[in-house]
């Protein structure tokens, strides 16, 4: 496995595998990440890996999807232990550029999803920011390594939804997977972000499983009623002292609030636990 810092070495670097791995034809499977890699991400690779001949995986702490300093700052970073778990999943590649290579001097381009799949949930809680830099750095990614398939997490609902709409939209040809959410044995989802809890922030975070695990479960039981379930979920937060930024019942294509549980709606949560925000969903099936 090899790390790589440029977009020309990149390629290089593509260009030399694709010759020794079915050559002419071999398969590209990418997994674009921040890095502090944990099992969440791998299982994306370990994805990639079914599907494709050569495993390119990114790590880039992108600066323009971050609305908070802070949060940029406390991300965490820890290049060599990736490599490592990379390189055990079966990565080919790690291409980990510097923030100069992805938005040189003079950089001027945005690539902005418009419209309710950017304007709601993460978009109003984050600012429409987030998504505007996700949705640029994600571009650039796939024009660098022109993948044929590309994993992006469940977990991240609508993140999902927003690079599927891009990649329609600008006719990028990658084929985007959706990979179901990894949790710990807890059921805590799994998150980059969660090695900042406490051993008691991360106690009271287990709440938020909790209360999609009882919202699925009184679904099961015959609830539909929107309110109704989610004063379920709230009775589990409230004790554990977590007042959820959003507690979303909306249709898992377009984002549209729901007052029944008629057909597939995604319930989605963010929360912040302490300085951490943390978020989860659950996609609800009526039986
Ligand atoms: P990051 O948070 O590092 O996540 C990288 C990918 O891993 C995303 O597709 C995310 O949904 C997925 N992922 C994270 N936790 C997961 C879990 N518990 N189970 C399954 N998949 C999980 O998302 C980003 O980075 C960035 O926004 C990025 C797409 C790389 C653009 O900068």
């Amino acid at each position: 496995m090899k790390t790589v810092r440029t977009i020309a070495e990149l390629r290089e670097a593509l260009a030399e595998l694709r010759g020794t791995r079915a050559p002419g034809d071999a398969r590209v499977g990418f997994v674009p990440t921040m890095g502090a890699l944990h099992d969440g991400h791998l299982s994306l690779v370990r994805a990639a890996r079914r599907d494709a001949e050569i495993v390119v995986l990114s790590i880039f702490v992108n600066p323009t999807q971050f609305t908070e300093a802070s949060d940029l700052d406390a991300y965490p970073r820890q290049e060599a232990a990736d490599a490592a778990l990379a390189a055990g999943a079966g990565v080919d590649l790690i291409f980990a550029p510097a923030a100069a290579e992805l938005y040189p001097q003079g950089y001027a381009t945005t690539v902005s999803v418009a419209g309710p799949l950017t304007a709601t949930l993460e978009g109003a809680g984050r600012g429409s920011a987030h998504f505007d830099g996700m949705a640029t750095v994600v571009t650039k990614l796939l024009l660098a390594v022109q993948p044929h398939t590309a994993y992006f997490g469940q977990k991240d609902a609508q993140q999902l939804l927003v690079v599927q709409r891009m990649v329609a939209d600008l006719g990028i040809p990658t084929r985007i997977v959706a990979c179901p959410t990894a949790r710990d044995a807890d059921g805590l989802a799994l998150s980059s972000r969660n090695v900042r809890l406490s051993a008691a922030e991360r106690e009271r975070a287990l709440a938020i499983p909790r209360a999609l695990a009882e919202v699925t479960a009184r679904l099961a039981a015959g609830e539909r009623s929107v309110a109704a379930l989610r004063s379920a979920a709230e009775e589990i937060l409230a004790p554990a002292q977590i007042d959820p930024e959003y507690l979303a019942f909306v249709t898992p294509h377009a984002l549209t609030p729901v007052d029944t549980v008629d057909e597939e709606v995604l319930c989605a949560i963010a929360a912040r636990v302490g300085a951490v925000r943390l978020i989860d969903n659950a996609v609800l099936a009526p039986a």
